[in-house]
């Protein structure tokens, strides 16, 4: 299997085609052998990595600076009120000065046009390290992390029980790709975008990918592979959380609904939790729970994005 992915960008996960997003992943693997074993190539040798960000961020900002640090290139953190994105100047020009600087450009947004303008007019890859529609580096991670437990992604059963929000759109866009069936169970009022959920269920046509939605947390959870969740209220949604509690309440992760999963069923989060809310403490601290090597496979999922689009 060889696809070629240098110069593209990574703005939503539908962008990557099956053996693209496998191609991923087998090079994260290898990558990650490698870091294992102290013998991690230079192979971002003198590239530099503009990361920009209008959010907070733990995972998003150490782990693409430190893989940029590792493979021997370095990273600039842009801070929200560095560029003031949508203040200051333009999108457009943005893009086009930053891509006479840097070779990749990471963007944490809000609105997704933004990510999506900066991948139009910037010269240099893009990708997108979480907008309110989508967050594909995390679901890269994810795919990575279920792939080294379970050994196959075709076929299991995904659940994501929580909000319709940016992680459920690129897991289900990742599911359909690679053949996994997904269900993505949320409140009524929460479900994710039906553009999103049409355009999933077709992709995972060609895969064999069921793209289902569900309101009933229990029968989701029902002989479930996997178990994912993530907040209630996202960045920006902070003035909704005490009403999206409530709504939110029967739909948490915890002894109650992993009885009904698989007994092996892996439990993923993409961090930051909110312990009490969406998932339990304990619930996280089972021997079920991968949420920490997920969280590692951020580093790797993106150094090996960074490695092939750059070429
Ligand atoms: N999962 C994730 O993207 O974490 P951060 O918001 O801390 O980057
Ligand atoms: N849905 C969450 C994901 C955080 C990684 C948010 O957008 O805040």
């Amino acid at each position: 299997m060889s696809v070629n992915l240098k110069g593209r960008n990574l703005v939503s996960l539908k962008d990557f085609s099956t053996e693209e997003i496998w191609q991923v992943l087998k090079t994260a693997e290898q990558l990650k052998l490698g870091y294992y074993r102290n013998e991690q190539p230079k192979l971002l040798a003198d590239k530099t990595l503009a990361m920009i960000f209008q959010k907070p961020s733990l995972r998003t900002r150490v782990s693409f600076e430190a893989g940029m640090t590792r493979l021997g290139g370095h990273a600039i953190y842009l801070s929200p009120s560095d560029i003031k994105l949508g203040e200051r100047e333009t999108t457009e020009d943005i893009a086009i000065v930053v891509s006479r600087y840097a070779d990749i450009i990471m963007a944490r947004v809000f609105g997704h046009e933004i990510v999506v303008d900066l991948a139009k007019y910037a010269t240099v890859p893009v990708i997108n390290g979480l907008s309110d529609e989508e967050h594909p580096c995390q679901v890269l991670a994810d795919l990575l992390t279920i792939y080294e437990k379970r050994g196959r992604l075709e076929g299991l059963k995904f659940v994501f029980v929580g909000d319709g929000n940016n992680m459920a759109h690129s897991l289900m866009y990742g599911a359909a790709r690679v053949g996994m069936h997904c269900t993505i169970c949320t409140p009524e009022q929460y479900q994710p975008l039906p553009a999103t959920v049409e355009e999933a269920q077709e992709m995972g046509r060609t895969t064999g990918a069921r793209i289902t939605l569900e309101t009933d947390p229990l029968a989701a959870a029902n002989g479930a592979d996997v178990i994912y969740t993530d907040v209630w209220a996202s960045m920006g949604q902070e003035d909704e959380a005490e009403k999206r509690k409530e709504a939110f309440a029967p739909y948490q992760v915890n002894a109650k609904l992993m009885s009904v999963a698989d007994e092996q069923a892996l439990i993923l989060h993409c961090l930051p939790a909110h312990y009490g809310e969406e998932i339990d403490y304990q619930t996280s601290r089972t021997p079920n729970s991968v949420i920490f090597d997920e969280a590692e496979n951020r580093l790797h999922a993106q150094n090996a994005l960074m490695v092939l689009l750059t070429g």
